[in-house]
């Protein structure tokens, strides 16, 4: 049978993808409600946007989601991963050639700025590009202008531009690899994605999403996660974001077991303590030192009961502290009782000898 010829063209503009309902992606938190209403004035003006937050923020939604907000939405969706494409193809890829512009340039090829035409050039991991290719960019921004390698002349486009970062571009403007105009040109309106721990309200919702999607996509029945699981859920401070929760929402509905992803999150916390602070307002040591301290405790007791196969007995004797406070620390820093998130009777500390 014969294989239809793929179109490299059209190969390169992205379907959209499946993006999540507008009160999952969102959410309830005040952080992204400012974000929704920001990406609401911003996606009918043709101005460059800057997405910025940590990795698995949801910045590549948000920049689909401000294509399909705008009047550009029936146009190209171009997506270009910036670190995907090794430095010295990147400017061909972007702004493509003329037939004999290079060794091997056999014919002309467009590139991805000219694909976006009347549409939307998402460029991601913008911190990534060298140099050169940061002015090239900025001829673009100025003027909507180009010019493919090897070509006399330039070339006129209309495209709007989406950036996105999860590195602080000023700090590479300061070290000199990012160039201070470039950034005033794509960064003018700016949508700054908090963490997942700054939305910690959201967390609840949003695992629900996951449960529910992954249950329908995989054809699964794993049931709605514990209490105990969620609020060890709440308490995690979730490094990888909204990526992390989802793939672990993915791995328990496929594996349908609480236990394996909560043995997990507990020891991915261990090695962690990174407390939240706000230099633009009063900052009170005390807060910040008890934190740490409860960190601690939590940590040191962790890898007590780890060592005493979860015997909460022998732990607390070789904590030095009694059975009843051993209880109450672990229900306060939010472990599980027993090394799983299975709820199984707890003896009560006064009832006397405690089946461990
Ligand atoms: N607000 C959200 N609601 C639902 N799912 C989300 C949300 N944000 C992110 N996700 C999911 O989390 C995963 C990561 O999101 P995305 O790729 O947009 O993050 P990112 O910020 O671009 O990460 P990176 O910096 O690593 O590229 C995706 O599978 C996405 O579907
Ligand atoms: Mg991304």
């Amino acid at each position: 049978m014969a294989i239809a010829p793929t179109n490299p063209v059209s190969s390169l503009v992205q379907s959209l993808g499946e993006i999540p309902p507008d009160a999952v992606v969102f959410g309830r938190s005040s952080v992204m409600q400012a974000v929704r209403e920001r990406l609401d004035k911003v996606a009918g003006a043709n101005v460059p946007v800057l997405i910025q937050g940590e990795s698995g923020t949801g910045k590549d939604i948000i920049a689909r989601m401000i294509h399909s907000f705008s009047p550009w939405k029936s146009g190209p969706y171009v997506k270009v991963n910036c670190p995907a494409i090794p430095g010295t193809l990147l400017e061909s890829e972007l702004f493509g050639y003329e037939k004999g512009a290079f060794t091997g340039a056999y014919g002309m090829k467009p590139g991805r700025v000219e694909m976006a035409h009347r549409g939307t050039l998402f460029l991601d991991e913008i911190s990534e590009l060298d140099l050169a290719l940061q002015s090239k960019l900025l001829q673009l921004l100025q003027d909507g202008q180009f010019c493919r390698i090897g070509a006399q002349e330039d070339k006129k486009v209309e495209v709007r531009i989406v950036c996105a970062t999860n590195r602080v571009l000023e700090t590479e403007i300061e070290n000199g690899t990012f160039r201070q105009d470039l950034f005033y040109r794509i960064n003018v309106v700016n949508l700054r994605l908090p963490a997942l721990r700054e939305r910690r309200g959201d967390i609840e919702d949003l695992a629900q999403y996951f449960l529910e999607y992954y249950n329908r996509k995989y054809n699964c029945r794993a049931r709605a996660l514990s209490s105990d699981l969620m609020a060890i859920l709440q308490k995690y401070h979730w490094p990888g974001n909204i990526r992390e929760l989802e793939n672990l929402i993915k791995r328990y509905v496929i594996l349908g077991n609480e236990d394996v992803i909560t043995t997990d999150l507990v020891s991915r916390e261990q090695e962690y303590f990174n407390p939240e602070i706000n230099l633009d307002g009063p900052i009170s040591l005390k807060k910040l030192t008890r934190q740490a301290v409860r960190e601690l405790e939590r940590k040191v007791i962790l890898k007590v009961l780890q060592a005493n196969h979860w015997n909460r007995k022998q732990a607390a004797r070789a904590l030095s502290i009694s059975y009843r406070a051993l209880l109450y620390k672990i229900r306060d820093a939010g472990l599980p009782a027993n090394g799983s998130s299975r709820r199984r009777a707890e003896p009560m500390p006064n009832q006397g000898a405690a089946a461990d």
